[in-house]
């Protein structure tokens, strides 16, 4: 299915600069996302480390898709193949692939206890730190300002505002000529991505988490019935039906082109938005995804990503060490301010180059501190079944081929029945 010979050795060779220290020179190789400028700021940071310890390191791309990511990992790992030392992993998947990471303790010392708390229990499995927190981040709605402004109109604050701002502006601009523009992208193709909208619909009306914290399935209520048939309603109206083929660099192409009023997305699409080259650079406002309804409240689904080291790695201490520079408090300040990549060192949100650079990161603190969590630790090793099912489910709904009530319905019994055969 996947290419991996082609990923894996597609990735480029960095060659230190000269040999800091006496020991052997090794050569590891690191998976780095490849979003916008990712893979270049992981580059960025392997090199600096390469310069000081005299390793080389393989940088490997890896698919976009979250859903991709973890079926080439899976594959790989399953083999019990070294050829990934490091793995840039997931905050759902601790519980997925604890079993083949080291226990980093031991080379991380002092540091988790400047990470936010939170992101270290999650990465933390019977005890063990399978993963250093590298970036975290959470939902947002991306607007353009100079539309809104043009027409009158404030950012909204429920769905429904959102909705109908997106109707008022597309319409406005429409009949003016501007035939390419749409209200609303997000991330609409059956894979996590729309499974984190998803959460983020229920969430906003206040319908549970899929599943609670205790492995109840909650799915299944009124308000989550409420919150998909609104989201159905858009497809057509103010989104593309192409939406429902999006995943996160989809979405941005179309916004960042000019041709949407807002998007959902993650935090990285703000560096890209505001780069010299991007038509919408200093247009773009961003604030907390809207509330489903005056009873709902404002929310993200929690991402982010941490990095691992593989038991099947040759150098487990070279790879724990490159996760430790990698992971630190300047290396995700540099993240930060050229990519806005939100850091995990609590302190940085204090920084003023960090929030001169990217101002939602102070006006937004606890929209990233309360994100709403996705059920991977009441799921454990299941959590990617139960994704899929409501990512499928929520999907149907969207083009019009269920309706929310039964689907839901349907949906909960599937959850029940992964359930009772443990998670
Ligand atoms: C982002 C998030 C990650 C999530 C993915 C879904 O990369 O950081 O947690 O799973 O999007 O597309």
């Amino acid at each position: 299915m996947f290419r991996t010979k082609a990923l894996l050795f597609g990735g480029a060779v960095l060659m230190a600069g000269s040999l800091a220290s006496q020991a052997r020179a090794e050569e590891i190789s690191i998976s780095c996302g490849a979003l916008g400028i990712e893979l270049q700021l992981c580059q960025d940071g392997v090199t600096r480390w390469s310069e000081k310890t005299g390793h080389t390191v393989k940088v490997v791309s890896t698919p976009n898709s979250a859903t991709e990511r973890l079926a080439l990992y899976q594959q790989i790992l399953a083999a019990g193949a070294g050829d990934i030392d490091v793995l840039q992993v997931d905050v759902i998947w601790p519980g997925i692939l604890g079993e083949h990471l080291i226990d980093l303790s031991p080379y991380a010392g002092d540091a988790p206890k400047a990470h936010f708390q939170a992101i270290v229990d999650n990465n933390t499995v019977d005890g063990e730190l399978k993963a250093m927190p590298w970036f975290t981040d959470a939902g947002v709605l991306f607007y353009r300002k100079d539309l809104l402004a043009k027409y009158g109109r404030a950012a909204p604050s429920t769905w429904a505002e959102m909705a109908e701002t997106a109707r008022i502006v597309q319409d406005g601009e429409r009949a003016a000529g501007g035939d390419g523009l749409w209200g609303y992208v997000f991330q609409g193709r059956v894979y996590e991505g729309l499974t984190c909208n998803g959460l983020e619909w229920l969430d906003s009306y206040g319908a549970g988490t899929i599943v609670d914290a205790e492995g109840e399935v909650t799915v299944d209520n009124p308000a989550a019935v409420a919150a998909l048939t609104e989201a159905a309603g858009w497809i057509g109206t103010i989104s593309p039906q192409g939406v429902l083929n999006y995943t996160e660099e989809e979405a941005r192409g179309v916004f960042q082109s000019g041709n949407a009023v807002f998007m959902r997305n993650w935090p990285y699409a703000w560096a890209l938005a505001q780069s010299d080259d991007s038509p919408v650079k200093d247009k773009v406002g961003v604030v907390a995804l809207p509330m489903g309804g005056e009873a709902g409240h404002h929310t993200g689904t929690l991402g982010g990503w941490n990095l691992a080291v593989s038991k099947y790695s040759a150098h487990p201490e070279i790879a724990a060490d490159l996760v430790m520079f990698l992971t630190s408090a300047e290396e995700q300040k540099r993240r930060a301010i050229e990519g806005s990549y939100n850091p995990t060192v609590a302190a940085l949100y204090e920084d003023a180059e960090v929030l001169a650079a990217v101002p939602f990161f102070g006006d937004l603190y606890d929209t990233f501190t309360n994100a709403v969590a996705r059920p991977s630790r009441a799921t454990g090793a299941k959590y990617n079944r139960v994704s899929a099912a409501f990512a499928e489910t929520v999907h149907e709904v969207l083009n019009g081929k269920a309706e929310a009530a039964p689907a839901l319905a349907e949906l909960a019994d599937t959850l029940a029945g992964l359930k009772r055969r443990g998670w």
